[in-house]
């Protein structure tokens, strides 16, 4: 299975910095098509530009977020049918900062997972837990809830094509990053979980780490054997940087 290696960019960069973006990067990641998989998540106003800037090159755009309902009104919000119309092919649902910050739950990321697969945008669902919930020993028992009740609902055979992201929030943006042993632990987890659900086909869905993600980490984080790529948050944001983590997934 190829590595998935996707920049999240959160509310970062601007619309207008997109093309410079693409013109740095793209050049240090033409050899990678067919070896890695490549992925960008840009902020909404910078997905027109995006689509447009990675059109007929090995990287692909995906959104941050988006509304479960397809249309009406929720002032402010994003639909599934919006983005797909923009030619925006992934989407990140259940990133901690939408559980965490916004106050999103188990059940509403289910609904924009369903909605995500009824569309045909190729969703990637975060779990991970606290820094608290780690100390406390829960951090299993917190991947198993958020696994059964925003994951596995969606049904086996959507299972099988949604691509799962393991974000311990203690590693997010705070420069720790769990080590490839402390992740591949959790990752082991996820997968068991899958396997239980899905049997033998868990073994074709993508876990990524992330968390810290950098150059210098990236590499040995990508040989466990249970961690199928990154979803990388500051350091995507500098193309030279995740131009080398894209290179240490190939
Ligand atoms: P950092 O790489 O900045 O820690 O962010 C990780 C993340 O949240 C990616 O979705």
């Amino acid at each position: 299975m190829k590595n998935l290696i996707a920049g999240n960019w959160k509310m970062n960069l601007l619309p207008g910095g997109v093309a410079g973006y693409a013109e740095r990067f793209l050049p240090q990641v033409r050899d990678l098509a067919g070896v890695v998989d490549l992925l960008v998540c840009p902020n909404f106003p910078a997905l027109a530009p995006a689509v447009e800037a990675f059109r007929n090159t090995p990287v692909a755009v995906g959104a941050q977020n988006m509304h479960q309902e397809l249309s009406g009104a929720h002032t402010g919000e994003v639909s599934g049918t919006m983005l797909h119309d923009l030619g925006v092919g992934w989407v990140i649902l259940g990133h901690s900062e939408r559980r965490h910050i916004y106050g999103e739950t188990d059940a509403l990321i289910l609904a924009k997972l369903k909605r995500a697969h009824e569309l045909g945008l190729r969703p990637i669902v975060c779990v991970g837990e606290l820094l608290e919930e780690r100390e406390r020993g829960e951090t299993e028992q917190v991947l198993r809830r958020q696994f059964a009740e925003s994951l596995a609902g969606v049904g086996s055979e959507l299972l099988e094509k949604t691509t799962v992201a393991y974000e311990p929030v203690w590693a997010i943006g705070t420069g720790k990053t769990a080590t490839p042993e402390t992740a591949q632990e959790a990752h082991r987890l996820l997968r068991n979980q899958l396997e239980e659900k899905i049997g033998t086909a868990a073994k074709g869905i993508r876990i990524l780490y992330g968390g810290s993600v950098k150059p210098e980490n990236a590499a040995e984080l990508l040989a466990q054997p249970d961690i199928n790529g990154a979803l990388v948050g500051g350091a995507s944001l500098d193309p030279d940087a995740f131009a080398a983590i894209a290179r240490a997934g190939a």
